[in-house]
């Protein structure tokens, strides 16, 4: 697919609009994680991709309904609207598919042997540190 880290980052800007440090937050995300893939094994680029730029989407919902966001809330709220924006582009179904089940376990223990997974979580956790969170 053309452009592809483009189109995701677009839905990813137009989707948290101002949310600057949730915007800044991904994109920090996705740098490090393609950093860890020149090391990894093996790896679907898109799917690591749509990963790492939406696997926090699920944060505006869980603080628009419930007031707060955590680990479980943004694995529960994020597959839905990451589904619905990956939709609008015409993404493969099953990987569309693959990132939903990412996104939904980047906070709790690997429920799959996905190595964007890995990579998701290892990047996260680098950028939360460097974030001070
Ligand atoms: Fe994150």
């Amino acid at each position: 697919m053309d452009y592809f880290k483009a189109r995701v980052a677009k839905l990813l800007v137009d989707y948290f609009e101002n949310d600057f440090r949730r915007i800044s937050h991904a994109l920090e995300v996705l740098k490090h994680s393609e950093i860890i893939m020149e090391n990894a094994e093996c790896c679907d680029y898109e799917i690591l991709v749509a990963s790492a730029l939406l696997h926090d989407i699920g944060i505006k919902q869980s603080e628009e309904i419930l007031g707060y966001n955590n680990g479980k809330t943004q694995e529960e709220y994020g597959p839905p609207v990451a589904e619905k924006l990956l939709n609008s582009i015409s993404f493969p179904h099953g990987k569309i598919l693959k990132v939903c089940e990412i996104i939904a376990n980047h906070h709790s223990p690997s429920r799959y042997d996905y190595v964007e997974l890995k990579i998701l979580k290892e990047a996260d956790r680098i950028v939360n540190k460097l974030e001070g969170d």
